[in-house]
């Protein structure tokens, strides 16, 4: 029983990542706020706005932006303040490990394969879409059997229905073409990633600028046709109005779904081991790209809803069709190019950090290190876990559709977020005295409103994805059980110190 509550110790954290088997520290501020951004600014804007948009709020999207930004600032400073005191790579596991002990580390490891495995295969859903809108300005297109996914949510009733096609071929390429880049290395994805972070910025500026000057205010009434409000309990409407297929609808259900856009500023987090001076750099990267990005979001979908009525949003590639649709066919060229281009920097930071939470577990022996824990000796990058979490990511990629994995994605990240903003909470309480470089304003105020924002926003998912996040947990229990508690490193310590106990009793 003891065992499911250690805590790992601060100092065997810090001298853990002093050992051999570590990662290049070659990373500055603006490289961390780049990646920050190359992973925020991806599917979520430029195709979860149009879902959003047209199925649950209507031009009021743009406030579904501005809640879950919100709620995204207050997880972001509890993220800055843990990443500065505990700087390597684990991110949200890693501090777990620290204040709420191995089972609750192992749920929250286990829980953010679906933040970053499950979101990649998400995100390169979202590539194949923009890739399938780019070609078709040449007339090119990807044979439909090979197009998508086999079924999908319908929007009108949230059920499953075929769509005709077998995989999602364009998907399921990106994801290996990434897969062989970061086993090559973090220093060159650094760099590939600075440059894809500027096309991708430009083209957003591009979108608010130019798209300003075709907005039709009429499009903005009504702003809120489904509501102000739409918060649930477990789907079932408690304020506000329900959608087609009883799921809910309305400002704040919208803000569930597109609260995928924001993920992955805290992906700068499980960089921090890569980082030159981690303890001011990361709260820097994490608090930056947030504002950054939630700023240019807000923009975005005012722009958009602004440009086309929200029922005749395009679901599939909605910012560059609305270019279409007001005349300008040529911006789809852009746009399509810009959207790629960041999708391709959100892929890479999304699944160059699951191979580190898995370093991160494999060390503590909750994973197989042999395996998980691998270095590669010339490209120092732990490639067996780049490799697999490739093979997983193009695997639901390809088969999955693309709603049904952002849902899942929001759900497990928001249950994330919740522990991190309770872990400060906890840490602040246990070791008042801790080394803080960057502290969180307003403790406890921030984290408890963080954990309320997260939990009003998990429960205005649809109810199926509880079962699924429980589905998922109950699987991570299972292998903890049988293998994770029984090579833990911590326990296998536990464990010598009762020796010694006993060899010095029985003197
Ligand atoms: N925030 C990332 C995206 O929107 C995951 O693609």
């Amino acid at each position: 029983m003891s065992q499911l509550f250690s805590k790992k110790p601060l100092s065997i954290l810090l001298e853990e990542v002093k050992g051999e088997n570590r990662l290049k520290r070659v990373l500055g501020p603006t490289a961390l706020t780049a990646l920050g951004i190359g992973a925020i600014i991806g599917t979520g804007i430029f195709v979860l706005t149009g879902v959003a948009a047209h199925d649950k709020v209507g031009p009021a999207v743009s406030l579904s932006y501005a809640v879950a930004g919100i709620a995204c600032v207050f997880a972001a400073l509890c993220y800055a303040e843990f990443a500065s005191m505990v700087p390597i790579a684990g991110s949200a596991y890693t501090y777990a490990y620290a204040t709420l002990g191995e089972l609750f580390a192992w749920i929250i490891g286990w829980d953010l394969i679906l933040e970053y495995a499950v979101a990649s295969a998400t995100v390169a859903h979202g590539w194949s879409h923009y890739f399938q809108d780019f070609i078709s300005i040449f007339n090119l297109h990807v044979p439909k059997f090979l197009s998508t996914s086999p079924f999908d949510l319908s929007s009108s009733t949230g059920l499953l229905i075929s769509t005709g096609s077998v995989l999602d071929l364009p998907a399921i390429v990106i994801a290996f073409l990434i897969t062989l880049i970061l086993v090559k290395g973090i220093k060159e994805s650094a760099t590939f990633n600075a440059v894809i972070v500027t096309i991708k910025i430009l083209v957003v500026l591009f979108v608010i600028v130019l798209g300003a000057m075709y907005i039709n205010t009429a499009n903005w009434h009504p702003f809120a046709p489904f509501g102000l409000t739409g918060i649930s309990f477990f789907g079932h409407t408690v304020f506000g109005q329900t959608g087609p297929g009883g799921v809910p609808v309305g400002v704040i259900a919208g803000a569930a779904i597109i609260f995928f856009a924001y993920i992955g500023f805290d992906a700068v987090s499980t960089q921090a081991e890569e980082a030159k001076n981690p303890q001011r750099d990361v709260p820097i990267g994490i608090i930056t790209s947030l504002i950054i990005c939630t700023l240019l979001y807000i923009g975005v979908s005012i722009v958009l809803t602004g440009m086309v009525p929200y029922n005749k949003i395009n679901i599939d590639a909605p910012v560059s069709d609305a270019f279409k649709q007001v005349g300008l066919q040529w911006a789809q060229f852009i746009i399509s190019l810009g959207a790629i281009a960041g999708i391709t920097s959100v892929l890479l930071v999304m699944m160059l950090s699951q191979p580190r939470i898995f370093l991160a577990m494999a060390r503590d022996g909750l994973l197989p290190k042999g395996f998980f824990g691998a270095i590669h000796d010339k490209f120092r990058t732990p490639w067996k876990a780049t490799i697999l979490t490739g093979i997983f990511v193009a695997t639901l990629a390809g088969f999955l559709p693309l709603r049904l994995l952002a849902e899942l994605v929001n759900i497990g990240t928001l249950f994330a977020f919740v522990v991190v903003c309770s872990a400060v909470l906890i840490m602040r309480k246990l070791h008042p005295e801790a080394h803080r470089p960057f502290r969180a304003p307003l403790v406890p105020l921030v984290p408890i409103l963080g954990i309320l924002t997260c939990l009003m926003l998990m429960f205005s998912l649809p109810e199926e994805n509880w079962y699924r996040l429980f589905g998922w947990l109950l699987l991570g229990f299972i292998i903890y059980f049988s293998y994770g508690r029984k090579h833990s490193i911590m326990h296998q310590l536990q464990n010598s110190d009762k020796k010694t106990e006993n060899v010095v009793l029985d003197k």
